[in-house]
């Protein structure tokens, strides 16, 4: 088995890596570490003894962009103070801006998201004044044989990406420009991972993608294998190993895969399924291919199915167009979802997207702004509400690590994702514990040991 934790070796070259974005923004920074170590790298957390720095970047709205930039100021200061420090932009800015990085002139290497397994290649070919680049994307790579070198702090909880890329085009989104097409990745390799993690501690998977349901893998004899039989797959290895999943697309999340779900217990009862919008004529021009009332449907049988289920979502304020009853149809289809917990955005226009060529990006930053307000306002008193029902209930929390409260105390999540503090009784990271809610704020059940 290879090493799926970092390399201490101070005899080896560093490397450093922040990363940016969504969760498979994560579990690829920990495939880039895989190649980079077999290379001959160690990871470090000390910026200042790196030999090579990386950001590992996200274009999903611009505020993630500028982050990056702002980042890269403060390469320069690095660079200025060793001169053969190698500063590296990896990940979906480096896919959609390519060569425009280099003319920072702090950045030696660019690399997209599926042109990793040349990193080392690039790095041994870097010159002064001949920086490296490629982004390239594939039909075909999913990094099913490299073992990502874990960087989680706890050892409890993985991830595990599933498949690669994006075959939807939702109008106002960047990701199937930096990523390409959809792709899903062998399912002996991800048991094999999943079984690997169990071994080495975890008690947790995560399998990611950016539209789970419509993960296919047709093998070379003609079997095919779906979502909801890779979910049995995963969940059928241990009842010790818990497995959750990330992201469910409405117009796919099917019957089949609710009820799988539903027949296991080690599968977390929580699923993301990002809405969007309430409106029907904003889903229409988001090109989401589902109306209103399909996602409230989806949501019902989810809720007949596992009354216990936890549902969080996805919301974009102001797109191109949003009227105000497009917005109180948000807040309206909020309060009917009853959502547990919500990521809320603005919409933030990304070049060459089709709402970039087809909308203007029309409503005031000032009305964004305040849209966006009264969501999270809305959602803040949703979650209490949602927390609040809990109390009085027992839940089995899996223990993820040590309470930012207090040392006494520890946190984990129930199935249905919400988290739990409680008195530390013993128990350590990787135990499965018993709470009671008896108290709770918008965002943790407070809770005691049963
Ligand atoms: N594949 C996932 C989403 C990935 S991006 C899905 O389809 O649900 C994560 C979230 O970022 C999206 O759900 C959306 O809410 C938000 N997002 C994407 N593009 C955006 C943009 N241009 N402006 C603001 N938010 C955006
Ligand atoms: Fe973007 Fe839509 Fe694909 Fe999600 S499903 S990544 S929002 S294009
Ligand atoms: Fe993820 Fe951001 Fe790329 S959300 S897929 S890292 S654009």
């Amino acid at each position: 088995m290879k090493d799926i934790r970092p390399i201490k070796d101070d005899s080896r070259p560093k490397v450093y890596i922040e990363t940016y974005g969504c969760q498979m923004n994560v579990n690829d920074s920990e495939v880039i570490l895989s190649i980079l170590q077999d290379a001959g790298y160690a990871l470090t957390e000390n910026i200042g003894e790196a030999s090579l720095i990386l950001a590992n970047t996200c274009s999903i709205r611009d505020n993630a962009e500028q982050r990056v930039w702002g980042r890269i100021d403060q390469f320069r200061l690095q660079k200025q103070r060793r001169p053969d420090v190698l500063v590296g932009i990896v990940g979906c800015m480096a896919e959609r801006l390519k060569d425009k990085l280099l003319d920072s002139h702090v950045v030696d290497i660019v690399a997209g998201p599926d042109s990793y397994r040349s990193l080392p290649e690039l790095v041994r070919n870097v010159a002064p004044d001949s920086p490296q680049m490629n982004v390239l994307l594939s039909h075909e790579e999913t990094y099913a044989d490299i073992t990502p070198v874990r960087m989680d702090r706890n050892g409890v909880s993985a991830y595990i990406s599933i498949m690669r890329g994006c075959n939807n085009v939702c109008s106002y989104c960047i990701v199937p420009y930096t990523r390409g097409v959809e792709r899903s990745r062998d399912p002996r390799t991800i048991v094999r991972e999943a079984r690997e993690l169990l071994e080495a501690g975890y008690r947790e998977v995560n399998l990611l993608g950016q539209n789970v349901d419509s993960y296919l893998w047709k093998d070379v004899d003609g079997q095919t294998v779906g979502f909801s039989r890779l979910l049995e797959m995963v969940a059928e290895i241990s009842p010790e190993l818990r497995v959750r999943f990330s992201t469910s697309h409405p117009k796919d999340i099917s019957d089949e895969v609710i009820y799988t779900m539903a027949r296991y217990e080690n599968i977390c009862r929580h699923i993301h399924l990002p809405v969007q919008s309430g409106s029907n004529a904003m889903l229409e021009k988001m090109r989401r291919k589902y109306t209103r009332e399909w996602y409230l449907e989806r949501v019902g049988k989810i809720r007949e199915v596992m009354p216990d289920c936890g549902l969080t979502t996805d919301i974009i304020a102001g797109f191109c167009g949003e009227t105000q009853q497009d917005h109180l149809d948000t807040l309206s289809l909020m309060e009917e979802a009853a959502f547990d917990a919500a990521f809320m955005f603005q919409y933030s226009e990304r070049p060459g997207t089709l709402a970039a060529r087809k909308y203007p990006d029309d409503v005031p930053a000032d009305v964004k702004t305040a849209r966006l307000n009264e969501i999270i306002a809305l959602q803040n008193r949703l979650s209490r509400e949602s927390n609040e029902r809990d109390l009085g209930k027992t839940f089995k929390v899996l223990v993820e690590g040590v309470s930012k409260r207090s040392p006494d105390e520890l946190f984990g999540r129930t199935g249905s994702n919400k988290v739990c503090v409680f008195p530390s009784a013993g128990h350590r990271p990787g135990d499965y514990v018993r709470v009671e809610a008896v108290s709770c704020t918008s965002a943790t059940l407070i809770s005691r040991i049963v």
